[in-house]
This record gives structure tokens, C-alpha cells and sequence, in this order.
């Protein structure tokens, strides 16, 4: 498809939004037979808004009733290629010590992101720290990590749409898609 905002821009969708609704019931489903007494979830900003907050409808109509904190993280910066370190732009403020966490984002890609954040939560005494990624590309992993919860491998391509962003646009589109570079 074609954008209003980006007309020269050809969007393939990749996951539709039929698909990612049913999928994030099936991953709440999931997340509810773990550990989740004093549950805190946490959304790695930016890219995992709009995929936290149908997740978290989710996790609701799955009878969780969890805390929301968020961290704002970046390891890409407004280009394309992960530039290898995270900063913090935003800090939970909530204290983890002894909480079951889950750390919801977008795309576990090289794994810097969620290792990162999982490292510090750890090194902050939380009880259990699960992540749950909309996506993941195994194709690029640089750290020994993998999610506990994944709602789709995605082949070794930049996507955008549902929260994911290239240079701040296309976070409005309700799917998925690859921009076609052409
Ligand atoms: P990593 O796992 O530390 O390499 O970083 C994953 C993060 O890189 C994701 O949360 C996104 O913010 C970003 N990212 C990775 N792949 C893509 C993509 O295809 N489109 C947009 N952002 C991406
Ligand atoms: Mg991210």
C-alpha cells in the first residue's frame, strides 16, 4: 500500500491486523500460565507502544491485573543500523526488587536492547524477568539472549508500522509492513 503522508512509498504488509489481534491473545494466554503474582510490565519506549497497549487488553481479558512502568531505551538512533550501544533516556521508577518483570518491546534483533535491560533489572534484584517481543529476527543476534514470548519470526528485513518507526514515521500504520526500497 501507498500512505497519504509518504506517497512515493511502497509499504508490503507483512503481518495485517487481523493477524497480530489474534496473536496477541494467543501470547497473553501464555504469559498468564507463568509467574504473575505482583506482576510489573515493563514497555521498552518507543517502538513497543502501540503493541504494549493491545497486549496489555490482552493480558487483562486473560485475568492478569499487572503495574505498568516503562523504560525509554535507544540503540538506533534515527538511522537504520543498530549502532551497538543502549542509553537510558527514561528509568523505570518503580521498584523491582523481588517483582516478577515483563519486558515487552517490539523487535529482539541484535539482543543489545533487551539484554541491557534485563542485566539491570536483574542487577536491581527483581524476582523473574520474562521479555515478550512482537517480533523476533534471529538472523543479526550479537548477545546470548532469547524471549520467553515471541509473537512472529521475522525474516532479516527493516520494517515499520504498529509502534515501529523508520526516522519517527509509519508508527501509526495498524500492521506491519517492509518499505520497498524503490
Ligand atoms: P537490538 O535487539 O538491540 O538490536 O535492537 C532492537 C531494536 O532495534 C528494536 O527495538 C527497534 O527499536 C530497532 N529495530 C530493529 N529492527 C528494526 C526494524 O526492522 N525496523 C525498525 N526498528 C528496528
Ligand atoms: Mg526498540
Amino acid at each position: 500500500m501507498r500512505t497519504k503522508a509518504h506517497p512515493a512509498t511502497q509499504i508490503d504488509v507483512l503481518f495485517d491486523a487481523g493477524k497480530i489481534a489474534d496473536r496477541n491473545q494467543e501470547l497473553a494466554a501464555e504469559i498468564s500460565t507463568g509467574e504473575t503474582e505482583n506482576l510489573l510490565v515493563i514497555p521498552v519506549l518507543k517502538g513497543s507502544f502501540v503493541f504494549a497497549a493491545d497486549l496489555l487488553r490482552s493480558l487483562h481479558h486473560a485475568g492478569l491485573a499487572p503495574e505498568v512502568d516503562f523504560f525509554s531505551l535507544s540503540s538506533y538512533g534515527a538511522g537504520t543500523e543498530s549502532r551497538g550501544e543502549v542509553k537510558i533516556l527514561r528509568d523505570v521508577e518503580s521498584d523491582v526488587t523481588g517483582r516478577n518483570i515483563l519486558l515487552i518491546d517490539d523487535i529482539l534483533e541484535s539482543g543489545r536492547t533487551l539484554a541491557f535491560a534485563k542485566d539491570l533489572l536483574v542487577a536491581r534484584q527483581a524476582k523473574s524477568v520474562r521479555i515478550c517481543v512482537l517480533l523476533d529476527k534471529p538472523d543479526k543476534r550479537a548477545v546470548d539472549i532469547e524471549a520467553d514470548y515471541v509473537g512472529f519470526e521475522c525474516p532479516d528485513l527493516f520494517v515499520v508500522g504498529y509502534g515501529i518507526d523508520m526516522a519517527h514515521s509509519f508508527r501509526e500504520l495498524p500492521f506491519v509492513g517492509v518499505v520497498r526500497a524503490d
